[in-house]
């Protein structure tokens, strides 16, 4: 019956969390690689959470993703008054319009009546127009929110996948088999012991700026990103897990 499946969940989410030595991990029932119900309910998962840690004035910084939209399709008015500012952690790192932070945040911040600020940085710059465009102060200013983020929400990805998803350059994408590697998060691909074998040149959030004053939610599940989820935990910062039930059971199974 449901009450031994709640029991069930609560028995791997306790298990996951000690392993991943994490605050918190939530699980929702399902594999969100076979159906779509479970990534929203990753969406409201994760709402639910960040209801419990949000605090008025509080900047978010996200990153892009279906995931991260389902968070976002998932949002409503917090239950207080004050300012929510909503941030893309990143600049582009060559995801499609619907998976783009800057389209994400938009839309959490129609959702809960916030506010969102955009940054738009082309993917593919030179060193000297990347050099001049941070010093324009229009993305000077956004990128001063963005490092100071209170909350962090992210996504997490198959590396492989992610590189063909971003259109990768076919060397990238030899390298990355080359090195094995197998997640990525924030535009970082790593292997999976956790060393980083590839990273995308871009502004906003860089993985050393995940530091004890973020509170970083991480939201990714489906049986396929498993390994990808477990190699970010062995570099990454984060403080929760919402994940499903098949994620879940090969991360505890496996690692
Ligand atoms: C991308 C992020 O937009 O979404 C990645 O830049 C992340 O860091 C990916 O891995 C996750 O995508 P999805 O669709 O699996 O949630």
């Amino acid at each position: 019956g449901w009450m031994n499946e709640l029991n069930g969940l609560n028995v791997l989410e306790m298990q996951l969390k000690e392993k991943l030595q994490l605050k918190d991990v939530v699980i929702v029932s399902g594999n969100s690689d076979e159906d779509a119900w479970v990534k929203k309910e990753m969406g409201k998962a994760a709402f639910h959470f960040l209801q419990k840690i949000v605090k008025p004035d509080d900047i978010l910084a996200v990153t892009g993703g279906t995931t991260m939209f389902a968070v976002a399709e998932a949002m409503k008015p917090f239950p207080f008054d004050g300012n929510i500012l909503f941030v893309p952690a990143r600049g582009g790192i060559g995801e499609q319009v619907e998976n783009q932070a800057n389209t994400i945040v938009a839309t959490m911040a129609k959702r809960t009546n916030g506010a969102y600020r955009m940054l738009f940085v082309p993917d593919l710059l030179s060193e000297a127009s990347y050099k001049s465009i941070i010093q324009e102060p229009a993305i000077d200013e956004i990128l001063g929110q963005i490092k100071s983020a209170s909350i962090v929400l992210h996504g997490v990805g198959d590396a492989i996948r992610m590189a063909h998803r971003r259109n990768a350059a076919s060397d990238v994408i030899d390298q990355l088999h080359e090195k094995e590697a197998v997640g990525e998060a924030f535009g970082y691909y790593f292997d999976s012991k956790g060393n980083i074998v590839h990273k995308i040149r871009t502004v906003g959030l860089q993985l050393k700026d995940l530091n004890e004053k973020k509170y970083v939610v991480t939201v990714a599940g489906g049986k396929s990103k498993a390994r990808a989820i477990a190699s970010y935990y062995k570099l990454g910062k984060s403080d929760v897990l919402i994940t499903d039930e098949a994620a879940a059971k090969v991360i505890l199974r496996d690692n």
